[in-house]
């Protein structure tokens, strides 16, 4: 237990284990071929961060709010059974739900340290900063990096952490992307670490729909971000206007799919290699995918990558999981 006066938490960057292509590089193969496409973790400069903020308040935002209340309702078992020295989360952004988390941990007598992992810098120290006001027991260790470069050169604090994937962040990895980032995070575990991982389930497309295309237009300003961080990273002239948002359910891949579509031609320019992107209208580009799982298409990615389900916590409707799983 650590109750010392402290000094400012600072970042500590976290060595990526491969190369990860640059934004232009991801522009130029995403944006200059068919379907057009874009990596979901360029959402998240400071703007972008705060937008999903504002998603999770939304009325038809479902997700935050159900995996709150779920967790509130189980972070005691969790902690029972993790026991854990150490808290990491990967991707967790305002680390809303955390305190769940911590407070299940102090009620045990479990003074675990926080290590979040985000590609935000400013959500890190604000979160950071949030989380040890509330818990003033609490060392927090903000990790700063991109999970697509790689998670072997993540801190390993303690042989008893608990690395905590929440949100449904899961579902905006393809199948093949989410079995690799599994499967890497299992090679990074050891034998009394254990993953929580947070999933949303497959519903009525009407519910699923709304969450996407919420009455306020959050998720839209959000969708559009994407451009507004190309136009200030690679010195483009996108012109957020003329493209409207467009977000379906696909119920073959039983995912939400996001777009963006360019409502007149547009000739966009990028300061970076004085390149050109023509678009017709109608033309769209494909910013997000958000995957929704069964009980069993969740358990079976969770074991494909090494893991046994210890437990499989479900919320009440509208469905949420969350899974806590062993290394096997
Ligand atoms: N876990 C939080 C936030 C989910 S939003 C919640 O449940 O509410 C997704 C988070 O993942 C954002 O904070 C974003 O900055 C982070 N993120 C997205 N791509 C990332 C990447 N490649 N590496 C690290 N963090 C990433
Ligand atoms: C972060 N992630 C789980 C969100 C989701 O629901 O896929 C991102 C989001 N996109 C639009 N709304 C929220």
């Amino acid at each position: 237990m650590n109750t010392a006066i402290r000094l400012p938490i600072v970042c500590e960057a976290v060595a990526a284990t491969r190369a990860v292509p640059s934004l232009w590089d991801d522009v130029a193969r995403g944006l200059f071929s068919t379907p057009r496409h874009l990596p979901a973790k360029y959402f998240y400069d400071e703007r972008g961060s705060q937008l999903f903020d504002q998603i999770c308040n939304v009325p038809e935002y479902y997700p935050t709010r159900t995996e709150n209340a779920l967790l509130a309702e189980v972070a005691g078992d969790i902690i029972a059974r993790a026991m854990p020295a150490s808290i990491i989360e990967l991707g967790s952004g305002m680390s809303r739900k955390t305190h769940h988390l911590l407070e299940a941990c102090a009620r045990q007598d479990c003074y675990a340290s926080y290590a979040p992992f985000d590609v935000c810098d400013e959500v890190l120290l604000l979160a950071g900063e949030r989380l040890m006001h509330e818990f003033p027991w609490l060392t927090v260790q903000p990790l700063s990096g991109d999970y697509s470069a790689g998670l072997a050169r993540l801190p390993r604090r303690s042989e008893r952490n608990l690395v905590a994937f929440l949100g449904g962040t899961i579902g905006n990895f393809s199948a093949s992307e989410s079995h690799a980032f599994l499967s890497e995070l299992r090679a990074f575990m050891g034998p009394d670490d254990r993953l929580l991982l947070g999933a949303d389930r497959v519903k009525r497309p009407e519910a699923l729909h709304a969450a996407y295309n919420d009455f306020a237009g959050v998720t839209a300003e959000f969708n559009r971000n994407v451009l507004r961080v190309i136009n200030h990273e690679l010195g483009a002239d996108f012109d957020l206007e003329r493209y409207a948002h467009y977000a379906y359910f696909n119920p073959l891949e039983s995912q939400i799919e996001m777009h963006l579509v360019a409502m007149a031609p547009q000739r966009v320019k990028f300061a970076v290699n004085d390149a050109v992107l023509e678009l017709r209208e109608g033309d769209t580009i494909r910013t997000e995918i958000s995957r929704k799982f069964t009980r069993s298409s969740l358990e079976a990615m969770v074991c494909d990558a090494g893991f046994a389900v210890e437990r499989h916590y479900e919320s009440r409707a509208p469905a949420f999981s969350l899974v806590l799983a062993r290394p096997v």
